[in-house]
This record gives C-alpha cells, structure tokens and sequence, in this order.
C-alpha cells in the first residue's frame, strides 16, 4: 500500500499523502516570485533580533504579539503551539522577509538541522563586495566563520557558513565573477542541458521522466554554460 492509497485521516498532523505530477505543460520560468516570509524560531527573540538587525544588517519591519487560541490554528494552518507569543519580520533583502517566533523558553525540543524535513541551513545571496564587507561585519562582531571563503559552485560562487544564536546555520553566497550590482543568482547557477542530463541519469535510468525534467528547464540563458569547479 502506497501513499497515495493510505486514507487522508490516517495521516500525521501537518502532512498530505505524496502528490502526483500530473501531466501539465511544461513549466520554464517560475510561476512564483520567491521567498515572502521564512519564519524561524527562538526562545530568545532579543538575541535574535540584535543578531540578524545589527549584525546581519536586516532592518525591522513590523512586530506583533500573537493572539490566543494557539492549539487550534497549530493544526489548522501550522502556527506554533503557543499563545501571545512575539513575532517579528525583518528585511532580509530582495522583497523578501524573514519572520521570526519566539516560543516559550525550555518548551519546545531544539531541532536537528540534519533531520528529513529539516531545514538543513539558509543562504542569504551577496554582492561580491558585500560579501567581504559581511565577513569582516561577522569578525568585528564575534560571530564565527565555520567554513569558507570557499568555491561551492563552478565557476567562482563562493560561500561563508556560520549559525544564527538559535544555532541555525546560515551562509552567503556570491558569484565573485560577476556584475558588481546585478546579481543574476539563477543565471548564475543554472546549468547547460547537457550536464543536468548526465546528472539525472546518476538519478534515475527512467529516459521518458528525464525528457520531462529537462523540457522543465529555465528558459533563461545560463551564464557559465559549461562551468566547471576549479581544481583543488
Ligand atoms: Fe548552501
């Protein structure tokens, strides 16, 4: 018995048997527009609010106090399990907002960022010349850099990880060969045809579902067709 058989009540509060693909057209430029809000938690919204404000350098943008009648809207539409909590939204860039909860302290277990259906880290996307001024933000204010400057993707995207005080663990990007002020992310990261073919062939061996993905490709030119990692 698969999922698609199991019966809807049977299911974990928060989850929906696995949805199918159906057959509609092929999709080559995003139906969507990004990120609105990514809503972390805390229970130390001070802290984290002088973390990702002052250091990070993402201005304030509106805060509340949540209402009552936490328990039910937890299962109706996912909100934390809590009454009367704080928060808040901050500017991360880009039109978009990261939202932060902060939950009752020693209330909640602390999240394994490893786990399947975690969210495994955040990258924030950089100017190549804000992303040696983020590093040296980081250094003056004691936050330390785990990993990086360092390559992740071919050519010259290099990154820096760190974590958040919640113990998130966050990085930022830049593509360090290109424009000063343009940053053209998907351009940037896109692959050609032919690589992203040899790719999905180490993931399945199913031809006619390889065709499908790549008749979804972006219709956007990529701007390192080709790329590949520098040595070493
Ligand atoms: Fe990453």
């Amino acid at each position: 018995m698969n999922d698609l058989s199991r019966p809807l009540d049977s299911s974990p509060v928060g989850s929906s048997p696995h949805p199918r693909a159906i057959n509609e057209l092929p999709v080559r430029a995003p139906l969507l527009r990004g990120i609105h809000h990514l809503a972390i938690n805390t229970d130390d919204m001070r802290t984290t609010l002088d973390f990702y404000v002052r250091i990070l350098g993402m201005p304030l943008l509106h805060g509340l106090i949540t209402g009552v009648g936490a328990a039910a809207r937890a299962v109706a539409r996912g909100n934390p399990p809590f009454d009367q909590i704080p928060h808040y939204f901050v500017d991360m860039g880009g039109d978009s907002t990261l939202a932060i909860f902060e939950f009752p302290q020693s209330k909640a277990p602390k999240a394994d960022r490893n786990s399947v259906a975690g969210m495994q880290h955040i990258s924030f996307a950089a100017t190549p010349a804000r992303f040696v001024e983020m590093q040296e933000r980081l250094k003056r204010n004691g936050v330390e850099i785990m990993f990086g400057p360092k390559v992740v993707l071919p050519p010259n995207i290099q990154s820096i990880y760190f974590f958040d005080p919640n113990g998130i663990r966050l990085e930022i990007s830049a593509d360090m060969s290109g424009d000063a002020a343009d940053l053209k992310v998907v351009e940037s990261v896109l692959m050609d045809r032919a690589t992203m073919r040899r790719e999905l062939g180490k993931i399945s061996d199913d031809s006619a579902w390889i065709d499908l993905m790549l008749a979804n490709m972006s219709e956007r030119p990529p701007l390192y067709p080709g790329a590949k990692m520098p040595a070493g």
